[in-house]
């Protein structure tokens, strides 16, 4: 399927394709939208796809300090610019915090909230302080060191038995991210709010992509959560970690299919 790579400013840039109804995919860190790369082809045969480059991130510069709201403000402007009216957004762990503001933000812009591998809650007292050191640590030219570390522990530990290669080809991708724009995306997660009571009001329908072997996002947490909203679809996986669109790709993109369609269905319902 081919691609336009585009921008809305000359700080965000996007990459475009597919057609039919809207899916929004924002990535995590420390990635950018090539983080798609293995699911893009086969959602876009349904929907136009619209993969931004977080603030610092891919093609995206970083203008100086930029929140998880201000991130979520670069989602809504990427909609003006391709006259978007509604969107069903789907993020992965950071994409899901930007996301959830945004939802908080612009609720009238959105059709659907898929969380893969991500919360509502913001960071706890032991992980701030770990966002802190990461921070400091990357300060003293210790960002190659960090991702070593981090990167590993984002996957189950049957898939780094058995796929080694995309864990190390991540590695080599997370490291092209400069250090400010790592810092930056710390700092904005670190002062993110809870939004649980964006998720207690979302009009739309919310999905959750849960993997059980998550060591970031931990799958008995959003479980006590992900009944809050009033309509819900739970993908609960066994032998995943926080890497759906590589350890379970054809889960999550039957499960994307299933919820944009319904999301749109129900959209048009209430009009
Ligand atoms: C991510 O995958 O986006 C991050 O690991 C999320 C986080 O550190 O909270």
């Amino acid at each position: 399927m081919p691609e336009i790579s585009t921008s809305a400013s000359p700080e965000i840039f996007y990459r475009k394709s597919g057609s039919g109804p809207v899916l929004i995919l924002l990535h995590g860190f420390p990635e950018s939208s090539d983080i798609w790369r293995a699911i893009c082809d086969d959602l876009s045969a349904s929907f136009t796809l619209i993969m931004p480059d977080l603030p610092g991130s891919g093609k995206s510069v970083l203008k100086g300090d930029t929140s998880i709201s201000q991130m979520a403000g670069c989602i809504k402007e990427i909609m003006d610019h391709e006259d978007i009216d509604k969107a069903v957004i789907a993020g992965h762990s950071m994409g899901g915090y930007v996301a959830f503001a945004f939802a908080g933000m612009y609720p009238e812009r959105l059709a659907g909230l898929s969380l893969i591998h991500s919360t509502p809650l913001a960071d706890d007292e032991e992980k701030k302080k770990m966002r802190r050191k990461t921070i400091e640590l990357i300060r003293n030219g210790g960002k190659e060191a960090f991702i070593k570390q981090m990167i590993p522990n984002l996957f189950s530990a049957s898939f780094k038995q058995t796929q080694p290669e995309v864990v190390e080809d991540e590695i080599i991708r997370g490291l092209k991210m400069e250090d400010a724009g790592m810092i930056n995306f710390y700092n904005a997660m670190l002062h993110r709010p809870d939004r649980v009571n964006v998720l207690k009001n979302a009009a739309t329908p919310v999905q959750w992509f849960i993997g059980m072997e998550d060591n970031i996002i931990f799958y008995k947490k959003i479980l006590e959560l992900c009944h809050h909203s009033h309509i819900n679809f739970v993908y609960l996986y066994n032998n995943c970690g926080h890497m759906g669109m590589f350890e379970a790709p054809e889960k999550l993109v039957a499960g994307l299919k299933e919820f944009v369609h319904y999301s749109y269905d129900h959209a048009n319902e209430l009009r």
